[in-house]
């Protein structure tokens, strides 16, 4: 029987302590030790070792067969797309988030559209008659599920070795543990641990392993990060406004970590969203838009979606000025304003600067300064931009408007979506149908839409 002991490891420097400690004493990092488990290889292990590796033989990589049941899809498009298409066999994947996300609900509905594979719900979460209970009222076929009430590591790893279903979803990581590992379920040892094995068992024995993890709101991430580098893809469940919930791939060793899937939840559970384009633009029935929004085009993955940001200034309440804004980057909305100030002469200095974006969509591209500008022009002037105008382009400390990538796309994407006044950054190329206005600098950009206003 291996042995196990925790120590404390800092992951700064990576001095070790058989207490935890606030501080390192070594490198003097605050709240950097994390739990690590040291298990004793004794001689005679180690003597197993050398034997078993004498009769493994490395093979042709051309001569590898793979399986034809390599990989499966889901049925749920929209979750696919996030996989990176298909799950593999043998693969393993996070899903972390919240804990009233949806992350249950989702896998419970991904295992009830998967078809002719063995499929194990493993879950110390929830008894056997609360997962049935959420089955029934979400009209799902139930009679190929297999669930366990199960938190023990070894039972379980006994159980997959046994019976190798196809799928497996453990729900939650929080809630294993092994007897092996001193410290309790939940905590960063027991999670890597108990992850760790289960990976590898799901690998041997051709399993597809899904994780479920909980994040706390405070973002509390450490025990979810900690195995990250384990799984093959990380996906986190987040929430947009009440009902949307969006799940993005952080890390995905079979595609592309840029696409999101976005989902509604409602009394039937998790619904994909049908129109994701325009689906972050509120349905106005006036045709004047009310001043301090600005449309433009944002790229997640492969896909092009509008989106409506917001600005809004008062003047200053506090003592000095403040930038209130939760889905743009604050840094981003102080260096924008500031820009303005410098190179348009729009006042913003004096004045409290709120900034949201339509849907509670997070936007992190550099396209979005020129649009941002426009919003905070259009907030402090009190004019209105024109309803069908998008814009997108970097902004530089010197005022320039800079070009922004695959702007082809962001533009097909919005004469798709009926925006047929473009303001684009002079440099970029393509085709100039609809009503293309060009612009290098912040000054030309906001005369363009003066001109655009009248
Ligand atoms: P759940 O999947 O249990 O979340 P998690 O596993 O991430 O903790 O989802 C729970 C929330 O979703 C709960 O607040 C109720 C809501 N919900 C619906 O609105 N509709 C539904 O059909 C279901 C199943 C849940
Ligand atoms: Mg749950």
């Amino acid at each position: 029987m291996k042995k196990a002991t925790i120590q404390y490891v800092c992951t700064q420097c990576d001095n070790k302590e058989s207490k935890w400690l606030g501080r390192c004493p070594r490198c003097g990092a605050w709240n950097s030790f994390v739990e690590e488990v040291v298990r004793d290889v004794s001689e005679s292990q180690k003597k197993s070792l050398v034997s078993k590796a004498n009769k493994v033989q490395p093979i042709i990589l051309e001569e590898v067969i793979i399986d034809k049941d390599f990989s499966y899809n889901s049925g749920i498009a929209e979750f696919d797309r996030v996989l990176g298409g298909s799950v593999m066999r043998g693969g393993s994947v996070l899903l972390g988030g919240e804990p009233g996300i949806g992350k249950s609900t989702l896998m419970l509905q991904f295992l009830a559209s998967i078809q002719d594979k063995t499929l194990l719900y493993v879950s110390g979460e929830e008894s056997a008659g609360q997962i049935k209970m959420r089955g029934e009222r979400l009209g799902l076929p139930l009679q190929k599920i297999s669930l366990l009430n199960e938190t023990n590591l070894e039972t379980l790893l006994h159980l997959l070795y046994n019976q190798k279903p196809d799928i497996i979803v453990i729900d939650s990581l929080q809630t294993l543990s092994s007897r092996e590992i001193p410290s309790s379920a939940g905590s960063v040892s027991q999670m890597r641990s108990c992850s760790q094995e289960l990976v590898d068992v799901a690998k041997q024995v051709g399993s597809t392993l899904f994780f479920i993890a909980h994040i706390t709101k405070e973002g509390q991430i450490a025990g979810p990060k900690a195995i990250e580098h384990l799984v093959d893809t990380v996906l986190y469940f987040e929430q947009a406004t009440s009902g949307v919930r969006i799940i993005r791939a952080v890390k995905n060793r079979f595609g592309s970590v840029d696409e999101i899937g976005i989902f509604l939840m409602g009394d039937k559970g998790l619904t994909p969203v049908k129109d994701p384009a325009g689906f972050f633009l509120d349905k106005r029935k006036s045709a004047i838009l009310p001043a301090g929004i600005a449309f433009t085009a944002v790229l997640e993955g492969s896909r092009t979606f509008m989106v409506e940001i917001q600005a809004l200034t008062i003047p200053v309440k506090g003592t000095y000025a403040r930038v209130y804004s939760e889905k743009i980057e604050t840094a981003r909305v102080t260096r924008v304003a500031a820009v303005l100030e410098r190179h348009a002469l729009i006042p913003l200095s004096e004045r409290d600067i709120y900034v949201n974006v339509g849907g509670g969509i997070r936007l992190n591209e550099v396209s979005i300064e020129l649009p941002l500008a426009l919003a905070l022009f259009s907030a402090a002037t009190g004019k209105s931009l024109p309803a069908s105008l998008v814009s997108m382009g970097e902004l530089s400390l010197a005022g320039e408007v800079r070009p922004v990538s695959f702007a082809d796309k962001r533009i097909k994407g919005a004469l798709s979506m009926g925006f047929d006044k473009l303001l684009l950054p002079s440099n970029i190329s393509g085709q100039k149908r609809g009503h293309f206005y060009s612009c290098d600098r912040i000054d030309e950009a906001l005369k363009v839409v003066e001109m655009l206003s009248k």
